[in-house]
């Protein structure tokens, strides 16, 4: 470099001509009129026009060999343009190159710097670095980064203390599968990446640090979707001598102040809370999606003495004929269209729907004839039904009615955009302390082991876990579970009870939490705390419903690093060394 930098190229305005400035950067664009060259150069700020005159023959010969996303310097004053561009915050001015110099020659890149560029998600991650350049992706990055200020400081400003977490550890159950590290000096041993600082941040407690809290990676090998990636980011925080009450008061604090500052939504306080057990029924999910109506309501009563075979098989215990009514929707969707519901719901499991459209005073249904005057006025009634309303009905076990339409609520609300408001935020509180696994034939934890019962549910622990409550609380907006978290035990035995409740036997129990439950015997604080999907939040605020977007270098659907084509096979000595043995890899790539 010649020069220093005196000014970034995307700030440059009306009130700086005349000045003469050193910029650098990267060229976005290049035309040559001839008698004149001019060049966007772009930085991290945006972009600034610079001329280079052809009489400026020295200069003028340099700008004949750049091309595009070369790296420049260049000095020269600013002036007044003649042909302004108003699409860009420096489009008053341009620099008149005084000297310019090539800082690196750049090969024509193979995807194009700019937003709206249309190449695959692969090709993107695989030039990340070059992605990178775009202006939104930055712009997102930098979100990211005053998003993560703003937690510090309201956390420092609330006498939490930022502590470290081991990633080389022992497995925490949050409920995926862990991500093994080989330890080369104690063969045939593994460490753990953390799936969460559960564990430590408890410890933290117990060693009296009062107030955690830590901006933490955390490791979960688990199906990948549109909101979660394998290793992803959470702000995480414990709290001594608290209640759940203390800890959502927190929060809210710190929800407000991002909401302030991120969002033009004037977040009120304090922010609704609801049952789990209501959120399930009402809206078909533990995260419910607030920003819409569509509740759905139980209308079993009204088939009671029916003749349709479908319904009369759900009336029984654990099964129930429920219903939504999508107001206004009726002109919305054809037959062919609810057809298209249903095929929707078969993936949730359930095996059709049947519908009611009320239309000029008239109802168009699939289940007609089975609709005497007594049941419409019943529906009509729990469903508050008036004209262009939509009714769609499934019946079958409680669980897959409730799932089925608690998509198909989010489904239509999406499709035509039914949305009442930009944001709706809630607590759900209550959760049960356990559910039932199917697949593993045991009650697992609903929050982690390490959530506190409901003191008068403790002596249900034993003989009838499915009936205990906690102190648990997830904070969900629009839709997203955006963080949770709960009070915790804090005595040795009951700790124990918990465990012995999910089937662990005692040897499970004294060689995988031994050392917690050692912990817990020497004096340990009430606490409870909470932890976000950092990376949700972010999305949230740069208004994006791909994780990637918020991330710099993501990972894809199938865990994997297009960029560094990680992960990767390693030489056979390394693995003798390891003391691994693999057997023959699938893919030799
Ligand atoms: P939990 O498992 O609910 O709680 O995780 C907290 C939050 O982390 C986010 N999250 C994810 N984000 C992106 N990709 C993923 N794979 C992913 N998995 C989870 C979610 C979630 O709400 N130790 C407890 C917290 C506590 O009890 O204090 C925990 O980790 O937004």
């Amino acid at each position: 470099m010649k020069f220093k930098r005196t000014h970034m190229a995307g700030n440059l305005r009306k009130e700086d001509i005349g000045n003469e400035v050193v910029l650098m950067g990267w060229v976005s664009n290049i035309r040559n009129l001839g008698s004149l060259i001019f060049i966007d150069l772009r930085d991290t700020t945006g972009i600034s026009q610079i001329v280079i005159r052809e009489e400026d023959k020295d200069n003028y010969e340099i700008a004949k060999k750049i091309s595009k996303e070369y790296v420049i310097e260049t000095k020269g004053v600013i002036r007044e343009r003649e042909s302004k561009n108003p699409d860009i915050p420096t489009g008053d001015i341009e620099v008149i190159a005084s000297e310019i110099y090539i800082l690196d020659q750049a090969d024509t890149p193979p995807i194009y710097i700019k937003d709206d560029d249309n190449v695959s998600e692969n090709m993107r991650l695989k030039y990340r670095y070059l992605d990178i350049r775009k202006p939104e992706v930055q712009k997102r990055l930098k979100i990211r980064a005053k998003v993560v200020k703003t937690m510090r400081d309201y956390m420092y400003d609330n006498h939490f203390i930022e502590v470290e977490t081991p990633f080389l550890t022992k497995p925490t159950p949050e409920g995926a599968r862990d991500y093994l590290v080989p330890s080369r000096v104690n063969k045939g041993k593994f460490f753990a990446l953390p799936q969460s600082p559960q564990l430590m941040k408890q410890l933290l407690m117990i060693g009296g640090m009062d107030r955690y809290y830590q901006i933490v990676k955390c490791f979960r090998d688990e199906d990948l979707r549109a909101n979660r990636q394998p290793e992803f980011t959470q702000l995480d925080m414990e709290m001594s001598f608290v209640d759940q009450e203390d800890v959502i008061n927190m929060n809210e604090g710190l929800l407000k102040v991002l909401f302030d500052k991120f969002t033009d939504y004037d977040l009120k306080l304090p922010i609704d809370r609801i049952d789990y057990q209501q959120a399930m029924t009402k809206y078909g999910s533990d995260k419910p999606d607030l920003r819409f109506g569509f509740e759905i309501k139980d209308i079993s009563n009204a088939f009671k003495d029916t003749e349709f075979k479908v319904f009369k098989d759900n009336l029984g215990e654990n099964r129930s004929i429920r219903a939504i009514n999508f107001n206004n929707q009726a002109s919305n969707y054809s037959r062919k269209q609810i057809s298209k519901l249903e095929d929707f719901v078969k993936d949730y499991g359930l095996k059709g729907l049947s519908f009611i459209k009320f239309v000029d005073g008239e109802i168009q249904s699939s289940i007609k004839k089975f609709l005497d005057e007594k049941t419409l006025d019943e529906i009509k009634e729990i469903l508050e039904v008036k004209d262009n309303d939509l009714v769609l009905i499934a019946a079958d076990k409680n669980k897959i009615v409730l799932e089925g339409l608690g998509a198909l609520r989010r489904k239509v609300a999406k499709d035509q955009n039914a949305y009442e408001k930009d944001y709706a935020l809630c607590w759900v509180v209550n959760f049960p302390m356990f559910e039932y696994s199917e697949e593993e034939d045991r009650y697992v934890s609903q929050h982690h082991p390490f959530t506190k019962p409901v003191d008068e549910d403790v002596k249900y622990l034993k003989e009838n876990p499915e009936i205990v409550r906690t102190n648990a609380y997830d904070i969900v907006i629009n839709g997203e579970e955006m963080g949770g978290g709960s009070v915790r035990i804090n005595n040795s035995k009951l700790q124990k009870q918990v465990f012995e409740a999910l089937k662990l036997t005692q040897e499970d129990i004294e060689k995988k939490f031994g050392f917690f439950i050692e912990a817990l015997k020497y004096g340990t604080p009430p606490h409870a705390g909470i932890a976000y999907g950092l990376d949700r939040l972010i999305m949230l605020f740069a208004k994006t419903d791909n994780i990637k977007d918020i991330i710099a270098f993501p990972k894809t659907q199938s865990a994997t690093c297009p960029l560094t084509q990680a992960p990767s096979l390693v030489e056979e000595n390394v693995l003798e060394e390891l003391a691994i043995n693999v057997n023959e890899p699938i893919s030799k790539e």
